[in-house]
């Protein structure tokens, strides 16, 4: 893989640089920059270069429709802002653009292209879309880490017809996980939370082997609640994952890994509600689980002490509430403590487990913090990732 860093041919180069920019989205609001903020460098090098820089990325999971609510028109304002430079959103069908060198016609030197989801040709990794995408620069870069999961069209084919780097941020984050699995001291304790259930769920079963605990929270334990016997009510669930759950805890028992999930809950009627303490065989059918209850933190601080590693992906509730945010804090707090005390090296990943800290002012107390989520885990995995395997195989 090579790194921008180290390129010399970039001046006045039309640069294709794929970010990851989903970050939380409010009403057109965003509600935490981090993912923004850590590509500014990258953005900077280039523009030091004087390359024209043509972004792509995606936010949320619009499907390969146009959802107005998902358009990256805030994240283009606020790039401007950080960067006090103009950036120009290019809102056109980029499919209906018979002029590859169209965006010579504009005065900007920083262009972004509208959601890349709202083409179900990215989703499907479609190669002659790529290839079309390609068209519009002379080198490609992946900065987008957090997204190298991912077999979609701009991550994993656009490297087949450019010649292609990888970005500051990218480098950062492989080279600091890297680091991170080479050195790491048992006992080494993994909590997995967040609501992206589906992405997750598969990850946990490769991730057994490598861990003493493995603790659940947040939208994932609502499918070992229900496995288990209990019923979830309206709490979100990855249907059909009987199977996966009782691998899971069948592999768990083999590899000595303990799986904890939770043994109480904070459920409501809606997100906006208030909590209510619940044991599990208590939750009703219009209830909802959104927090951890403090069985379940006191149980989970103890193996939080017992460990000396701690990896923490997706938090433990819906902490946008704050009346659901006592568990993913109390989490954070007691993995400070340690850390603080020389006791664990502690590293955090993920989107929303970033923002959490954010909130909490906490980001430097952790020895190292990934902007990506479900990437970060299946690198732990020792799975290749496409994005990087991409730009591992281009050669030119
Ligand atoms: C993330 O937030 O982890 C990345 O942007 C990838 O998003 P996805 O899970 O919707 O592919």
């Amino acid at each position: 893989m090579r790194s921008i860093i180290n390129e010399k041919n970039l001046k006045n180069k039309k640069i294709l640089l794929r970010l990851d920019l989903n970050v939380p989205l409010e009403r057109d609001k965003i509600t935490d920059t981090t993912r923004i903020d850590k590509i500014l460098p990258t953005l900077n090098f280039l523009i030091k270069e004087n390359a024209k820089i043509i972004i792509l990325s995606h936010v949320g999971r619009p499907k390969g429709k146009i959802v107005k609510e998902l358009s990256l028109k805030p994240i283009c304002e606020e790039l401007q802002n950080k960067l006090r430079k103009k950036v120009k959103l290019i809102s056109e069908n980029i499919k209906e653009i018979k002029n590859k060198n169209f965006l010579s016609g504009y005065d900007e030197d920083i262009f972004i292209l509208e959601n890349i989801r709202f083409y179900s040709e990215e989703e499907k990794n479609d190669n002659k879309f790529a290839e079309l995408l390609s068209n519009l620069g002379d080198i490609y870069v992946n900065d987008a880490f957090s997204c190298s999961h991912r077999a979609h069209a701009s991550i994993n084919e656009i490297p087949k017809f450019l010649p292609s780097f990888s970005g500051l941020q990218l480098d950062l984050e492989v080279n600091a996980l890297n680091k991170m699995t080479s050195e790491i001291t048992k006992p080494i304790t993994c909590i997995i939370g967040g609501s992206k259930i589906s992405t997750k769920i598969n990850v946990i079963k490769n991730l057994i082997p490598k861990f003493d605990n493995i603790i659940i929270v947040g939208g994932m334990a609502n499918n070992f609640i229900e496995y288990f016997g209990n019923s979830v009510g309206k709490s979100i669930i990855e249907k059909n994952s009987y199977k996966i759950v009782e691998e899971i805890i069948s592999h768990s028992k083999k590899e000595k890994c303990k799986i904890i999930y939770p043994e109480d809950v904070m459920v409501s009627k809606d997100l906006n509600g208030s909590p209510q303490k619940k044991k599990l065989n208590e939750i009703l059918s219009d209830e909802m689980i959104l927090d951890i209850g403090p069985k379940t933190i006191e149980k989970i601080a103890k193996v939080i002490d017992n460990s000396k590693t701690i990896l923490w992906n997706g938090p433990a509730g819906y902490f946008e509430n704050p009346n659901f945010a006592l568990g993913s804090i109390k989490i954070a707090k007691k993995i400070i403590e340690n850390k603080k005390a020389n006791k664990i090296f502690s590293v955090a990943g993920g989107g929303d487990t970033v923002s959490l800290l954010n909130n909490l002012k906490a980001v430097n107390d952790f020895n190292f913090v990934s902007t990506a989520g479900g990437a970060f885990l299946e690198y732990l995995e020792g799975k290749n990732l496409p994005g990087i395997t991409a730009l591992n195989k281009c050669l030119n």
